[in-house]
């Protein structure tokens, strides 16, 4: 997370302050920092570069992110940022709109027609921000599936590659493990695109969290081919990082027993040691810790624990309003929390002002309206406190407050629509559940992302049979069609193979390589686009060197073979994350 805001009451050494804050430098980090900044001299030269930043969460992925976009911001980089939302219900492409919204709002009209060039209908159907600078964007012309979302993609890295080319570009890409299949395979082909850019993409993920069948796992291996491509993984922080995060945070150097313990029993997870340490201080144990006359520091087992103990400190009913607030996932929108709560604003801002004060949430900057936790364990550990049958009632309640405000335009909010209903579904409003996932499946199908349209169309019609509504069987019968229209759109080969497994996750490789990448046909079926690129379809921008790129998407069951290959075998996972892990949650069969 960002340093968050927040004064400082006294900055002196040695007392505690009353208003505990992130962070506000770096703590340690300089070879992971150096490699990036080496990555931003080498894009800005016109050797682009994709950095793949892993480790386990609380690690310090987005805060090293932050840290790199400032200095690319230095350096006379343009900045700009996707998150995924890791509780679900993100429209399709999520990470990747977010970051075009903000290129394309960034330039005025004058820049924006040559940066789009012949992709802009191809870029306007994910980024309605298109649109509405330039209204004369009319749709693509028709063409086939492959060969629309080969133009979407093509689009997409000419426009990344046309605005770096004035000022250098970083697009940062957090929490890719949340992200949709179809937001990991247009990363896949960004990265082919990204030789001579001036373009630095940063994509940041918790790598726990990868099975075998997500789709994130199944692209690293060709991303790491890929020679634009650079990984850096986190560990902790040594014991020294721990004693000047603590001081950090705090603004008590802690004793040199109480760090050696922090860093034993956290393994210099910074999360970890930051929620430890506003703990013992707001417990006022930081300074009398570790004295000479034996304070035990009972240093809670894990970082939910101790964010547990944290919240449970909150004084109502804030701890109420942030438990609710969780439902809604990492971010929340006041005014829905606000029917959830069933207080006013003035009262709800109240409430939450102790929480702001303790850092587990903070506004989000340029959203009025708009709080986030300040780390997605916090949100995890507050919702999975809240028991089942209650969790269902909200949810319900959610989606209704959300319902109700988006009545105006459902259309972007379909998925999240869906996922309040689908959570209520057992509770009997599962008829509903079923309605928005459909609507979802089909908008999904509309910007070309058809893993997502599929996995949602699975999920109606799960709804559907808890649901059993009258006409259930057309319904079931429309889904299927629907269902099917994905499987022969994603560009995946017959019989089977790569085909999208279960969730709309792509299968994993055979072992002989096959079903490696998107499908035998390459990626999103290039070759498939290029048979069907009407003759009179002007190319999206940035045609030199297409058949190279072309070449490069992988087409070809040689291509497969290439594609083929193992990971790196990860270090055993430490006791901080082991602990972050979900009660009752058994890692997937890839998760070491
Ligand atoms: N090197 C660091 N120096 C200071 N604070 C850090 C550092 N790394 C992480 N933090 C803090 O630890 C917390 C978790 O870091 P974050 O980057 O959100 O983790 P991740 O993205 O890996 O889940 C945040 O409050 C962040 O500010
Ligand atoms: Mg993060």
């Amino acid at each position: 997370m960002a340093p968050a805001q927040s004064e400082s009451a006294d900055t002196s050494e040695g007392l505690v302050r009353d208003r505990l804050r992130a962070a506000p430098v770096l703590v340690g980090r300089d070879g992971e920092l150096g490699e990036l900044l080496a990555g931003l001299d080498a894009a800005a030269c016109g050797t682009g570069r994709l950095f793949l930043l892993a480790g386990d969460p609380g690690i310090g992925k987005s805060r090293l992110a932050y840290e790199a976009a400032a200095r690319a911001r230095d350096r006379g980089f343009k900045v700009t940022w996707g998150r995924c939302w890791e509780a679900g219900g993100a429209p399709a492409y999520w990470p990747w709109v977010q970051a075009l919204r903000a290129l394309v709002r960034g330039v005025g009209r004058e820049e924006l027609v040559p940066q789009l060039g012949a992709g802009a209908p191809f870029v306007a159907q994910i980024v309605a921000e298109v649109a509405e600078i330039l209204p004369e964007v009319g749709p693509p012309p028709p063409m086939g599936a492959e060969a629309a979302r080969f133009g979407l993609f093509d689009a997409v890295a000419a426009f990344m590659r046309n605005a770096g080319a004035g000022q250098p570009l970083m697009v940062v890409l957090d929490d890719l493990h949340a992200a949709d299949a179809p937001s990991i395979l247009l990363l896949r082909f960004v990265a082919r695109e990204l030789g001579e850019a001036r373009v630095l993409v940063l994509g940041a993920y918790r790598d726990m969290e990868l099975d075998r069948g997500h789709p994130l796992t199944v692209a690293l291996g060709e991303l790491s081919r890929e020679p634009a491509t650079r990984h850096v993984r986190l560990s902790g922080l040594d014991e020294a990082g721990v004693a000047r995060l603590i001081r950090e945070v705090t603004g008590v150097m802690p004793r040199e027993s109480v760090a050696a313990a922090v860093y034993r029993d956290t393994e210099g997870n910074p999360l970890f040691v930051g929620e430890v340490a506003r703990l013992l201080a707001a417990e006022g144990r930081l300074e009398r810790a570790g004295d000479p006359a034996g304070m035990e520091l009972a240093i809670p087992a894990g970082i939910r624990e101790v964010i547990g103990r944290r919240a449970a400190r909150l004084p109502e009913p804030c701890g109420r309003v942030l438990g609710l607030a969780s439902v809604f996932g990492r971010e929340f929108w006041l005014p829905a929390l606000e029917r959830l709560c069933g207080v006013g604003a003035g009262e709800l801002l109240d409430s939450l002002e102790e929480a702001i004060a303790a850092g587990l949430v903070a506004a989000v900057p340029g959203a009025p309206g708009r709080l986030r936790f300040s780390h997605a364990l916090i949100r995890d550990t507050l919702y999975e406190a809240i028991p089942a049958g209650r969790r269902l009632r909200l949810h319900q309640q959610a989606g209704e407050a959300l319902e109700a405000f988006y009545r105006p335009d459902l259309d972007p909010h379909l998925a999240e629509l869906a996922r309040h209903f689908v959570e209520a579904a057992a509770g009997g409003g599962a008829g509903k559940a079923a309605g928005y996932a459909e609507r979802a499946g089909h908008r999904a199908v509309g910007l070309l992302a058809y893993e997502e349209a599929a996995r949602l169309f699975k999920i109606a019609l799960a709804a559907l049979s808890l649901a059993r509504p009258p006409g259930e069987d057309q319904a079931r019968c429309r889904l299927l069609v629907a269902l099917g229209g994905c499987a022969d759109r994603d560009g995946r080969a017959p019989g089977g193979q790569g085909r999208a497994a279960p969730g709309g996750r792509p299968r994993a490789p055979l072992p002989d390589g096959r079903g490696a990448g998107p499908g035998r046909a390459g990626l999103c079926g290039v070759r498939g686009a290029r048979r069907q690129r009407p003759a009179d379809n002007p190319a999206p921008a940035g045609r030199a060197g297409h058949a190279r790129r072309q070449r490069r998407c992988g087409a070809g069951p040689r291509a497969g073979a290439r594609r083929a290959g193992g990971r790196a075998p990860r270090p055993a996972r430490p006791r901080a994350t082991r602990c972050a892990q979900p009660a009752g949650d058994r890692p997937g069969p890839g998760v070491r």
